[in-house]
């Protein structure tokens, strides 16, 4: 009886060890295993907002979170010039109630503008000086409305091309290339606390990069408020190369600014030539195959690739995690991400952590135990030693 008893009090306190033990790796999510070194954030779409069990991962998950369609200008406004805030108030109050690092995204980009806008009620085109005004209505309409909630905007997305020239939109071709500038001072006069973000992809170009760099450091000497550079960070299994990368980041964190990795994903899909893109690509079947492998799931080998790509981005992310104060995932699950649909529609992607039934896949836990281990883990060769 004695033996009896003592074998279940030892069970049982062994059961609690264990539990102690097991339990907090367990419960551990992403967020909580980076605490230390930078936010871990994900992307909201329009339908994730409200989706019980996604929004529940999400605040599982993640200790940041950036809208990922609307608050851009079309989205808030589309063909009326007042604003419909339902969706960004319930966006902006969940992350607040969950205690998250909240990003607005984006108040200035080439894309999702509604006509409008650019047009004065008799169809005219504005001026310069008509512009600046309705720009500065917009940013100071949006960030004012959040002033104190937002913590970061996205204020300039993806302003230049790849030979480093200002890439044409209304904003440039109506203002010319102050918009930029400007956008920054509204943004900071509608909400002076809050952080503002330069967001672009294609940064590891040499020309693009060169251009950013340029623009921070004209921004800094004329006293403009610019807190960090977002780099998106719509990569796959080979681009971009690991080192090439690494520069990039030692680079604008160089300038003083924080950097972000602000829209994370890793295609496994081979990307099309130029002339199998747009309407009017003709691609037969057996292309059209090869081009879309894994229709029903990803085979185990390329998943294996897939996670230790993660891991291989992340040794970099953590050797720079005192520049890095973010690490945004573009989406929280393949089912949603806009992968499947760009550079090809329909096609079935597998970029993010989580599959299309919110399981983790195996990247998740590397991530993970990755956050305590780089330093044992991720190769310290030449320049990679932990900064
Ligand atoms: O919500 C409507 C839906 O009602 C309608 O039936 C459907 C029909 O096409 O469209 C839905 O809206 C789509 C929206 O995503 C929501 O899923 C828009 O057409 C589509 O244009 C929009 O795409 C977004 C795109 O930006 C343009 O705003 C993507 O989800 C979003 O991932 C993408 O994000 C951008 C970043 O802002 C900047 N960096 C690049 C990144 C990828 O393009």
């Amino acid at each position: 009886m004695k033996n009896l008893i003592f074998n279940v009090i030892s069970a049982a306190a062994f059961s609690t060890v264990l539990a102690l033990a097991v339990s907090p790796a367990l419960a551990e999510g992403l967020a909580d295993a980076y605490q230390d070194k930078f936010h871990i954030g994900t992307a909201i779409s329009p339908g994730s907002l409200f989706d019980k069990e996604v929004m529940q991962l999400v605040n599982a998950e993640f200790n940041s979170v950036t809208a990922e369609t609307n608050m851009k200008l079309r989205h808030l406004a589309a063909s009326q010039r007042t604003y419909d805030f339902n969706w960004s108030d319930r966006f902006v109050a969940q992350g607040l109630a969950n205690k998250q690092f909240v990003v607005g995204h984006t108040l200035i980009w080439h894309r999702s503008l509604p006509a409008w806008f650019f047009q004065q009620p008799d169809g005219a085109r504005p001026s310069r000086a008509q512009l600046l005004a309705s720009m500065r209505q917009h940013i100071y309409t949006l960030v004012g409305r959040y002033r104190g909630q937002v913590n970061g905007w996205d204020v300039v997305n993806e302003a230049f091309n790849f030979d480093g020239a200002f890439r044409s939109s209304p904003w440039l071709d109506i203002i010319g290339e102050d918009y930029i500038e400007h956008a920054f001072a509204f943004a900071h006069q509608a909400d002076p606390e809050a952080e503002l973000y330069y967001n672009d992809y294609g940064l590891v170009n040499p020309q693009k990069q060169e251009a950013v760099v340029a623009l921070i450091k004209r921004m800094q000497k004329k006293g403009i408020p610019v807190h960090a550079v977002g780099i998106q960070g719509h990569y796959s299994l080979s681009y971009p190369d690991l080192q090439t990368l690494d520069n990039t980041i030692a680079r604008f964190a160089k300038l003083g600014v924080k950097v972000m990795i602000s829209e994370l994903d890793v295609s496994v899909l081979p990307f099309p030539g130029p002339e199998e893109r747009g309407e009017d690509a003709e691609i037969d079947s057996k292309r059209a195959q090869q081009l879309d492998p894994y229709p029903e799931q990803l085979p185990d080998e390329v998943m294996s690739q897939f996670t230790q790509r993660y891991v291989d981005l992340f040794c970099v992310f953590l050797k720079h995690h005192a520049a890095i104060s973010r690490v945004t995932f573009w989406g929280v699950s393949d089912a949603r991400s806009w992968r499947n649909d760009w550079p090809l529609t329909d096609r079935t992607d597998y970029p993010l952590l989580f599959d299309r039934e919110l399981k983790p896949k195996p990247v998740h836990q590397e991530l993970i135990k990755l956050a305590s281990s780089y330093q044992k883990v991720c190769p310290l060769t030449g320049n990679n030693k932990d900064e």
